[in-house]
């Protein structure tokens, strides 16, 4: 399996539950090294940008909304299989369908409050990362 890095966002409400050194402590113990790390309060056009692709849909007001309502910690992840094994640990998008023990089982309230993102390829993560990092702010361990 490849070394491949993925973006995560630890969203506001996993931020206002105090959650962020769990979500931390569970990426680097299956295997997932953060890279880089911010705890930014994104403005309404970073939000908006960063979730471009979803404007079309009908909830993306709402996305942005909730993403802009308090810090967020936006991590860069490097590891084998980054992309998937983060989706893996986040779980299902609505935690109502998400497995057992998975971030967004044990932390998230609802589809829109679901507690973490990760980029869904590692074409996307690429672009995900250099929206937030800068080569410089990026430290591989590898
Ligand atoms: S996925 O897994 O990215 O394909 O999921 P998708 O359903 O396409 O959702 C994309 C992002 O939009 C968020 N989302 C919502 N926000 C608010 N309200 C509703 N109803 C809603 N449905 C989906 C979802 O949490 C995804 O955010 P990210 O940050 O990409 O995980």
């Amino acid at each position: 399996m490849a070394i491949e890095r993925t973006l995560s966002i630890i969203k506001p409400d996993g931020v206002e539950k105090n959650v962020i050194g769990k979500i931390i402590a569970r990426f680097e113990e299956e295997g997932l090294t953060p890279v880089g790390i911010r705890m930014m309060h994104l403005a309404q056009h970073e939000a908006e940008g960063f979730y471009a692709v979803h404007k079309e849909r009908p909830f993306f007001g709402e996305l942005v909304e909730f993403m802009t309502r308090g810090p967020v910690v936006v991590m860069a992840l490097e590891g084998e299989d980054a992309v998937a094994k983060n989706r893996e640990i986040m779980g299902a998008t609505n935690p109502a369908e998400a497995a057992e023990n998975t971030l967004r089982k044990l932390y998230a309230s609802s589809i829109g409050e679901n507690t973490v993102h990760g980029s869904d390829s590692a074409e996307n993560a690429a672009i995900e990362i250099k929206y937030f990092f800068s080569d410089v702010q990026l430290f591989s361990r590898g």
